[in-house]
């Protein structure tokens, strides 16, 4: 089965071809597989505003479909344009002025590809980014008569641990991992721990109560002067504060750490960063090393709760194996020491491949291949920025 996925929720333009062949055994070709970033956009504004993410989105994503087929040797063009699609299609993309011209332009040159089914997030996420995504799926469904799948994007984060690292063909299976498992998501937008009992048997045990720990990380980092997005700054910052080896002297607390159930807290963590700001003069007045060591405790903060609750999960719920996904699954810190506790209990963490640990678009395709079709006029499709596992 050949699917297009689709994942338009946040600040990438993500696009991929899986192709699933095998039936007892399954085999999980990753055709192409494209992103189109807006974080240098973002960053110039210090964070994601929907309206601009979705103009950014309705302009690239014609481009990158056409790109995509390429990439996967689907691109072939028709003898003869094909317009008879039209009045169905400028009813369908009616809020869509920008991507309808596009789409016209582009799509009546080219045969209708190979291909299954149609996979796209319709949350949560920034509902009119969200938006996009699903009106161009429904465009070329309506075009090509290609059934659509509505994927919940967390649960996309969930089964990215299924790509091995550098694979373009893999085993479609839990691999190096077992159910029932305990997923730790973590985002820009979300913070769960996640029971996983299998594929599509999912129960949230705790979220966080404020701010996702992405979000906390981008916004102490906005308060230290760096760079949208501010995960990886900051890690970089704490990476030096820990090389330099110097006695810390700063101590931030530790939200929700006793908390005894699976929610989190990071909002007062942040504030905390910004009284002792605050309390030092301000950020002109503080030392290089004195930055480095606000993010060395602060990355220590978030980690030392994420990990803790993570593992009180796994054993509560007698996880067989741990797996990680958002964003802020690519914090070194996090996974060195989330890999070393669980090891000491005999717990496997299994991290998704780099590249794939922020917004992509195979893991909506797995998520896709595995959900369920719904016609085209279904409520399904209507976007859902809080959608919830
Ligand atoms: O999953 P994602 O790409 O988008 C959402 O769905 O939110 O996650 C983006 C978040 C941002 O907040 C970013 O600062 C954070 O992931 N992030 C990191 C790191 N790399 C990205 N946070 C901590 N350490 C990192 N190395
Ligand atoms: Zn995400």
């Amino acid at each position: 089965m050949r699917i297009l996925a689709i994942e338009t929720s946040c600040d990438e333009t993500a696009l991929a071809i899986l192709n699933v062949s095998g039936f007892f055994k399954r085999t999980c070709a990753v055709e192409a597989h494209l992103v189109a970033s807006q974080i240098d956009l973002h960053r110039t504004y210090g964070g994601v505003f929907p309206a601009m993410a979705k103009r950014e989105h309705s302009r690239a994503i014609v481009p990158l479909f056409l790109e995509t087929l390429k990439k996967a040797g689907l691109h072939a063009p028709t003898e003869q344009d094909d317009f008879s699609f039209e009045p169905k299609l400028r009813a369908a993309l009616e809020r869509e002025p920008e991507m309808l011209e596009l789409f016209l332009r582009e799509i009546p040159k080219i045969k209708k590809p190979d291909i299954d089914r149609i996979a796209v997030t319709v949350g949560p996420g920034l509902t009119p980014a969200l938006w996009v995504g699903i009106n161009f799926a429904k465009a070329l469904s309506l075009v090509w008569g290609i059934p659509l799948v509505p994927v919940n994007h967390m649960e996309g984060h969930v089964l990215s641990v299924m790509v091995p690292p550098g694979a373009e063909s893999f085993r479609l299976g839990t691999g190096s991992f077992a159910f029932p498992a305990i997923s730790l998501l973590v985002s820009g937008g979300h913070t769960e721990i996640v029971l996983v009992k299998g594929i599509g048997r999912y129960k949230i045990l705790g979220a966080t109560l404020d701010d996702a720990a992405g979000e906390a990380f981008d916004k102490v980092a906005r308060m230290l002067g760096l760079p949208y997005p501010g995960g990886p700054e900051i890690s970089r910052l704490a990476a030096l504060s820990r090389s330099a080896g110097r006695e810390r002297a700063i101590k931030l607390p530790r939200p929700m750490l006793h908390s005894h159930d699976f929610n989190f807290s990071f909002s007062g963590l942040k504030t905390s960063v910004l009284y002792l700001l605050r309390d030092l003069g301000g950020l002109e007045k503080i030392s290089d090393e004195t930055k480095m060591e606000i993010a060395r405790e602060f990355e220590d903060s978030v980690c030392d709760v994420l990990i803790k609750k993570t593992l009180v999960a796994a054993k509560k719920y007698k996880a067989k194996s741990i797996i990680v996904g958002g964003g802020v699954s690519a914090n070194r810190e996090l996974a060195r020491r989330l890999t070393e506790a669980a090891g000491e209990v005999g717990l496997s963490v299994t991290l998704p491949t780099k590249g794939l640990s922020t917004d992509n678009a195979i893991m909506i395709g797995l998520a896709g291949y595995f959900g369920k079709t719904a016609p085209l006029t279904s409520e399904k499709f209507i976007a859902r920025g809080n959608l919830s596992l």
